[in-house]
């Protein structure tokens, strides 16, 4: 299966994406991700990414799409693949159906989540990271079991640069204006649909299986 995670920062893609990972065999692939690694790691794409994303922008299409297009070439993603935070704009989306039209792909779902703004900023407000094996936490959601550390690797979780209130806000803005419009993009794909990201994790993954059932 080949899917596109849609949805505003903060909804649970990122909780989903591992989730529906695990459960379908297919590899998670997160922009997001990869941007942060390259960040920490210093590389030249890394040193180019980082003021936009601490600002809470968008990085340009070129990079973005230049780091999908070698990532479905990988072999973990020649059964399917979740896209976690790609596509975000019209260019985006333009260049992925070229790509896989030219290896003879289509997508076969677009899950997008949608959840109030309000939510949103508590569940961003919240959130813990663990660096070292990218478990995602949340302070009063989903709490580890010993403060500040992952229950699975035992590391020491951080809070996302851009987890600040005016970092979420700009980032509800520019979701708003470059990525919202692409349901209109998805809207007549036969696997487009729709879900509320209410409730816990295991009732919106439910959801999202079934919605995946359903084509
Ligand atoms: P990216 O990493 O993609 O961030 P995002 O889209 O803002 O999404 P998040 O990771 O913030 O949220 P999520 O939906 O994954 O939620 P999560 O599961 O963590 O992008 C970061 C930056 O990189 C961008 O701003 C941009 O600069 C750049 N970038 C990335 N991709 C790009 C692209 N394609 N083009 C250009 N630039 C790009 O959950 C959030 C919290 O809620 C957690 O604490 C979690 O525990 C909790 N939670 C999850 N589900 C539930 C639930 N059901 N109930 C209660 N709590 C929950
Ligand atoms: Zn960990």
């Amino acid at each position: 299966l080949n899917i596109v995670l849609l949805g505003p920062p903060g909804v649970g893609k990122g909780t989903q994406a591992k989730r529906l990972s695990q459960v379908l065999g297919i590899p998670q692939i997160s922009t997001g991700d990869m941007l942060r690694a390259a960040v920490a790691q210093g590389t030249p794409l890394g040193q180019k990414a980082r003021a936009q994303m601490e600002s809470g922008g968008l990085v340009s299409d070129d990079v973005v799409i230049g780091l999908i297009r070698e990532r479905l070439q990988a072999p973990d993603a020649q059964t399917g693949f979740l896209l976690d935070g790609f596509p975000r704009t019209r260019a985006q989306a333009e260049a992925l159906d070229e790509m896989l039209a030219g290896m003879g792909k289509r997508l076969d779902a677009v899950l997008h989540l949608t959840l109030e703004d309000e939510e949103i900023v508590r569940r961003l407000s919240g959130r813990r990271l663990c660096p070292s094996c990218g478990a995602i936490f949340h302070g009063v959601y989903n709490p580890p079991k010993a403060e500040g550390i992952c229950d699975h690797c035992g590391g020491e979780l951080v809070q996302r640069a851009d987890d600040q209130p005016e970092v979420i806000r700009e980032r509800l803005r520019v979701y708003a204006e470059q990525t919202e419009p692409l349901v209109d993009y998805y809207r007549q794909l036969p696997g487009y649909r729709r879900i509320s990201a209410e409730g816990r994790p295991e009732q919106v993954e439910a959801l999202l299986l079934r919605a995946l059932k359903r084509d």
